[in-house]
This record gives C-alpha cells, structure tokens and sequence, in this order.
C-alpha cells in the first residue's frame, strides 16, 4: 500500500523549501523503496530550487543519500529488503551502444523509477532531484539505483558517495588516470575539488598542488593530501604550478570550479602531452576561447569527468571497503549533520562556503 512520509520540497522558483507529507507508491516492476538513514546537501539540490535546472516543480530534493531497501516490485534481484544502499543517479540500461560496448559509465539511456511519487495535501505529482529525492523518510527509485555496500561504514559517509564525493575521486582515479607518482593539480576546493585531491593522493600522487582563491580551503585541502598550496587571488597559479614541478607543469590538472578562466589555467598548468580533466560544471552562456595551435601543439588528453566516470557498482563498495580500512578518511567531507528541517539554513551555510557538505541525518 502506498506509503504517507515527511520530505523535503521546493514549490517554486526561489520559494524557501518546505517539509510536505509526499505519498511513496509500492514498488512497481523494476522498482525499489528504500528508507533513507542520511542525505547530504549538494549545490545541485539549491538549483534545483533556484529553478536553474528545470521548470519542473515541485520537487522534491536531495540525492546524495544512503539507507536500507525496504521493498522491491517484481523482477528486482541484485538488492532485497533489508540491504544498505547507497543511490546512485545513473542507472545504467545494459543495452545501449555505449554499455553495450563495455563502458556503461557512459550509458546514453539511464533511468528512474516509472510510477511517481505525490504531494500528499493536492496529488500533484513530484519531480525527484536527479531522479532520487531523498531528503524524505522514504523514496522510491529504479533498483538499478541502489549499490549494496558494507553496512558498516555510516550512513552520512557512505551517501556522499552518491555524487560529489564520486565525482572527485573519479575525476583523479577513472577519468584522470592519476597513479604513482604523477603530479596533479586541483583548480578548486570545495568538496568536488577536494575529493578529487584525496583520490590523488590514494592513487600514490607524489605531488598534489590545491589551488582556491579562499585560504580555509586550502587549509582544509592539505588535510585531504594536498602537498602544497596556491591562493590564486594573490599568486599566478599557472606560474606556481609550473614552479612546484620542475617548471613543466603537472602530469594531471582537475578543473573543479566550472569556469572558462579556470579552465585555461588549468590547460597551460599541466606539462606537455599532460592531462586537463573538467570536472566543475559551467553554466551555458560560458564560452572558452583558446589557440588552436596551443592545443595542438601542447598534445595531451583534455577530458571532461561526468560523475566522476564512475560505475557504482564498481566503486562504491570498493571505496567503502578504503575508508573502513582506513585508507581513504570520508568522515571529513561531513562538516555537519543536520534534521530535514534544516535544508534551507544548510544552503545557506554552503552558499557562504562555510562547509564542505551538511548532511540530513533522518
Ligand atoms: N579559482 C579557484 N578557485 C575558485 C574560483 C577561482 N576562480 N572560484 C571559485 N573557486 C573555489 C571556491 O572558493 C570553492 O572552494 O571553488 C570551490 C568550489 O567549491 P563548491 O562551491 O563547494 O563546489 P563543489 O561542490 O566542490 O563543486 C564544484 O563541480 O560538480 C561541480 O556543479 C559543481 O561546478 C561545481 C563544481
Ligand atoms: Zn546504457
Ligand atoms: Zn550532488
């Protein structure tokens, strides 16, 4: 029987969130409810409320969640109830050209779950944030959106995995290719950029140079791996980059802001036959103009990173498995823990760049 749960929900354009009662339907064919146990804040969750994604509203927000399955519909076999997932928001199809040729991070077709979950008080129907919707006591998703990992890494920690964090460790460890030994630099500290310096350095990078224009981020990027710092505001950071590695520049440079200035800094900071990899998200008016010749003549791989080019069932239990073994600390990217009824005051914190990710505890 359909299900009536707390969640949290944008009505309108830059209208304040609200908690609504949502109607979660039962798991239909392919489908899965899953309870959720945490769910941190993401910048897409304050787009989404912005109306800088879609007109679609309502919606209902957040998406970087893990919890336990608690039903699935027919035909569901990879999760049952009773098993901790963390949600992903591409899941996968299988069948199309890209999965069907062996790189399903690429999937052309992902999908969401079918039925649609509803505003309790008027039946109109809500648009899930990335096709999760997870700051709510329950949610209802495709099962091919939920990887099983090791129950005993915390719910706070694990769902990060589900996007930001991801994208980080990804843009350095699957995109990026870093390995031992290279030298990399991060363009941008927030928690993207600083995930992205933790896969560095548990890739064995013998260098990683963080660069923001905010010193409490730089400061919070050493304690992810970054072995030198670079204030952009107040020093030439392509300069700088080239200085710290022998005056080549760094094997890898990650562009984690999403800008055209940051992206041509991050094109001439990396060494000859080097590697750019975007993985900050421009807006679409932004427009990059760059030589020809220079990017001919400088060689080299210029990759964009979406989601950090993961596949979840590949990465999640494994870096699950790195952080319970110690190796890789995600418990930093928590800065705070918060109820559901704190989502607009945790914007506002984010906005003011005062945490790395807030995350709803339920
Ligand atoms: N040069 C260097 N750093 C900058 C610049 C700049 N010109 N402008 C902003 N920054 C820094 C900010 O100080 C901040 O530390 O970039 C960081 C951005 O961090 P957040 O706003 O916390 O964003 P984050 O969640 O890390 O996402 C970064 O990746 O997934 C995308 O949409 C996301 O485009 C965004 C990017
Ligand atoms: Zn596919
Ligand atoms: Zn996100």
């Amino acid at each position: 029987m359909a299900q009536e749960v707390r969640g949290v929900v944008a009505p309108g354009k830059d209208e304040p969130v609200r908690i609504e009662t949502i109607v979660v339907p039962d798991p239909g064919p392919g489908e899965a409810v899953v309870k959720i146990q945490a769910c941190g804040v993401c910048h897409t969750d304050l787009h989404y409320k912005q109306g800088g994604i879609s007109d679609d509203f309502p919606f209902l927000l957040g998406h970087e969640a893990a919890g336990v399955v608690e039903s699935v519909g027919t035909g569901v076999t990879d999760v049952a109830p009773g098993d901790f997932v963390v949600l992903n928001w591409r899941a996968v199809c299988g069948k199309c050209r890209a999965c069907t040729r062996g790189r399903p991070w690429y999937c052309f077709d992902t999908h969401n779950a079918e039925q649609k979950m509803t505003l309790a008080s008027t039946g109109q129907e809500l648009s899930p944030a990335l096709g999760i919707g997870a700051f709510a006591e329950k949610t209802l998703v495709a099962a091919g959106q939920c990887t099983k990992v090791d129950p005993a890494v915390s719910a706070e920690v694990a769902g990060l995995l589900g996007c930001g964090v991801m994208a980080g460790i990804g843009a350095a460890i699957n995109t990026g290719n870093v390995g031992r030994g290279d030298t990399v630099a991060v363009i941008g500290c927030g928690g993207v950029g600083d995930a992205a310096i933790a896969g560095s350095h548990l890739a064995g990078a013998a260098k990683v140079i963080a660069v923001d224009i905010d010193d409490r981020k730089l400061e919070t990027a050493r304690s992810m791996g970054a072995t030198h710092t670079v204030n952009s505001r107040e020093t030439d950071p392509v300069e700088a980059i080239r200085e710290l590695t022998g005056g080549f520049g760094a094997d890898v440079v990650i562009e984690a802001v999403g800008r055209p200035e940051t992206y041509r800094q991050a094109f001439y900071a990396r060494d000859l036959a080097g590697t750019v990899v975007l993985v900050g998200v421009p807006t679409p008016e932004m427009k990059l103009e760059l030589p020809l010749l220079d990017v001919f003549g400088r060689g080299g791989s210029l990759k964009s990173s979406w989601y950090g080019d993961c596949l979840p069932s590949r990465d999640f239990p494994m870096l699950v498995d790195l952080h319970l073994q110690g190796r890789l600390d995600l418990g930093k990217f928590v800065t705070e823990t918060v109820g559901l009824d704190q989502v607009e005051h945790a914007f506002d914190r984010m906005h003011a760049g005062d945490v790395l990710r807030s995350v709803v505890v339920l």
